[in-house]
């Protein structure tokens, strides 16, 4: 049991913006964070931290909580746990009460399994750091193949004896269970062992012998796996020999080095995709640390997932064999699938990251990772295009193969640049490329085209001068009627319907206070006039303290400027108010029509905003380099299909 005062300290030290950044890569917005939902996979983030509350909360399935909760849910731990998890985050010591056997019985089966597994790979490092023969062959390989020791113990390597019952042994003497070294794959159970009877230290035998040991991690920096590398080169053995799926290691959830890598991606924004154990090893080594590896097993959307919360941008190092470049074909087809942008690095020869890295230093290893990546879908088309320049029939097969791709990328302006660029390249006209995509997304039944789509050919929209006047007024007369919004209805509840990754509608309460400023905040709009931006940043900042902020208090503030334009606002809507009053119906008719309202004032603000920042660019396209055109297009595009989409929702509001 954790003493009350201990509990205290925990949730005192585990901010829960720090905390949540362990997992998810989090923006600043306003006084808030703002990230991809680490728990219901989503593309566009909705999952809110606010660390003034100390909660986060996800508009898009609801999930809310504090850094406790967080842990508890994204590692599937109990509360007891989760404390005992961020305690040792933060360095915080539990002196637990003396447990009962009662209560020892009920530890969970699943922390137990943990617990053997750190023990083995402290088991197997000791081996290798002190026994003769670990240190001679074990540590004698790594060192051999040009490890560092510091990385060596980063990785927390080790080596298993020749002893078949080594392990086995000396854990069930330290009072492990057999059980649980079956469990998590230690162990093996031998054909002695009578089914129904209990598992005891004569049925086990050790799952590694004389092989050179990597421990995998969760993302929580639990030992949950290994994998065993034979020393030699024995054609006749299996060069590595991994842990079996368990209760604690879901092989298709976990990559290699993702818990050494997540500062290094969210700091960098891209991941290096590699092959294996080694090649992760050598890179931190090289001073690369935002590298992870599928480990043999081709890339599942589960892993992707685990990425995606981190960064957008991957990185695919292909080994220098076709092998090496067939393999990720269907990887990286997954990857554009799941809306990642793909870079691809060759190696020369036959190297992999792993013998590369080994040739040259890790400033020429670093410049040659940035001189040499490509975008995939141009590498892929250049180097296919230039095959078959010569013969139309293969021509036409590599077009299908090039736009197949394509036609996988979810988002449809990223999809528009590539068909523009890829048409380029192989000299042909954008829209038959265009066509193509759209019959395959439609044949593929991909859903949430009609609603969201904008054909590449009306994307480029042209305004014309009375156009661009309008979208220049500025949004006055919204930015006042918001916080008239605000400060007479604040704390109104209305249910807001959002759709989830499913694009199932689901309805969400919040006050209308809440929504106005997480719109504002998600779409980084803030306020033009200065003095409405100052009473919605004092507004902002009073509401995470925990009160609902008031006109008095306005109308009474020290800055003049503040206080003058409250008793402004506040005497014309109490001249309407007294007039409703009197017409109780209408008052009752502003409550009715008050989500209607917000809605149509946010939106047309939106509107204006966008036009505004569609005029902008569009004048910047006339000024700007040749290499950023495609850049700003891209914005273009983007900020058009939102801004039609504004629009939509607007014309759908009517407020009476
Ligand atoms: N792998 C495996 N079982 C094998 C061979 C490979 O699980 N019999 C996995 C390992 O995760 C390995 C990855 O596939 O790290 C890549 O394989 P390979 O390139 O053959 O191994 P390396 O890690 O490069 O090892 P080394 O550099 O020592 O050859
Ligand atoms: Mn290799």
């Amino acid at each position: 049991m954790i003493p009350k005062d201990t509990i205290d300290k925990i949730i005192d030290a585990a901010r829960v913006e720090e905390v949540v950044s362990d997992f998810i890569t989090l923006k600043k917005r306003g006084a808030n964070f703002l990230g991809l939902c680490p728990f219901h996979g989503e593309k566009t983030p909705s999952f809110t931290v606010s660390p003034a509350k100390g909660i986060y909360k996800c508009f898009g399935c609801g999930k809310a909580g504090t850094s406790v909760n967080f842990i508890m849910e994204s590692q599937q731990l109990n509360y007891p746990e989760a404390l005992k998890w961020l305690a040792k985050k933060y360095g915080i010591e539990i002196v637990e009460r003396e447990i009962s056997p009662e209560e020892r019985a009920a530890q969970t089966e699943k922390e137990s399994l943990y617990i053997v597994m750190q023990y083995a790979q402290r088991y197997f490092s000791d081996n290798m750091n002190n026994s003769d023969m670990g240190k001679s062959i074990g540590l004698g390989y790594f060192i051999e193949r040009g490890f560092r020791p510091d990385i060596i113990e980063k990785f927390q390597l080790g080596y298993s004896s020749e002893d078949k019952y080594a392990l086995s042994r000396e854990a069930v003497k330290n009072s492990y269970k057999p059980e649980y070294l079956v469990k998590t794959g230690l162990s093996i159970l031998s054909n002695q062992h009578v089914e129904g009877t209990p598992i005891t230290e004569k049925d086990i035998f050790d799952r590694y012998q004389n092989r050179v040991m990597f421990p995998i991690h969760d993302t929580a920096g639990r030992v949950i796996g290994f994998g065993g590398r034979i020393l030699g080169s024995d054609k006749k053995m299996a060069k590595y020999i991994n842990s079996p799926q368990t209760d604690i290691y879901d092989k298709s959830k976990v990559l290699y080095g993702l818990w050494f890598a997540k500062k290094a991606i969210q700091e960098k924004d891209n991941v290096f995709l590699v092959e294996g154990y080694t090649d992760v090893i050598s890179m931190h080594q090289s001073g690369i640390e935002n590298v992870v590896a599928s480990s043999g097993t081709s890339l599942t959307i589960e892993q992707i997932k685990a990425i995606h919360r981190f960064t957008s941008n991957i990185t695919v190092l292909y080994d220098g064999d076709s092998a090496g470049e067939k393999a990720s074909v269907r990887a990286i087809d997954l990857l554009l699938e799941e809306g990642m942008n793909v870079k691809v690095l060759m190696f020369p020869d036959n190297d992999d990251p792993d013998s590369f890295s080994k040739k040259v230093t890790a400033e020429q290893f670093q410049e040659y990772i940035a001189n040499n990546r490509q975008d995939f879908l141009a590498y892929k088309t250049r180097a296919l295009f230039n095959e078959t320049k010569n013969d139309p029939i293969r021509k036409a097969t590599v077009i299908k193969d090039i736009v197949q791709s394509i036609s996988l990328i979810p988002d449809a302006i990223i999809r528009s640049v590539y068909i523009k660029e890829c048409a380029s390249i192989m000299e042909m006209a954008e829209n038959i490329l265009q066509q193509e995509v759209n019959k395959l997304r439609r044949a593929k039944g991909i859903k949430g085209e009609h609603r969201q789509e904008v054909q590449s050919t009306e994307v480029i929209p042209e305004f014309n001068e009375e156009e661009k006047q309008e979208s220049l007024i500025i949004s006055e007369s919204e930015e006042k009627e918001l916080l008239r919004l605000i400060l007479h209805y604040g704390n109104v509840i209305i249910s807001v319907e959002a759709e989830n990754e499913q694009d199932e509608a689901q309805d969400f309460d919040l006050t209308i206070a809440e929504y106005v400023l997480f719109e504002l905040m998600r779409d980084e709009i803030s306020f033009l006039n200065p003095i409405h931006q100052m009473i919605l940043d004092e507004y902002t900042h009073q509401l995470q303290g925990g009160t609902l902020p008031e006109f008095n208090y306005f109308k009474n503030h020290l800055n003049p400027a503040i206080s003058t334009f409250a008793i402004d606002m506040a005497s014309s809507t109490s001249e309407l108010s007294s007039k409703w009053l009197s017409f109780g119906v209408i008052v009752e008719k502003e409550i009715y029509n008050l989500k209607k309202s917000v809605n149509h004032t946010l939106y047309s603000l939106k509107e204006k905003r966008l036009g505004q920042m569609l005029k902008e660019r569009q004048d910047l396209l006339k000024t700007a380099p040749h290499e950023e055109h495609e850049a700003i297009l891209r914005e273009i595009l983007h900020l058009s299909k939102v801004k039609i989409n504004v629009n939509k929702l607007l014309g759908r509001i009517v407020v009476k």
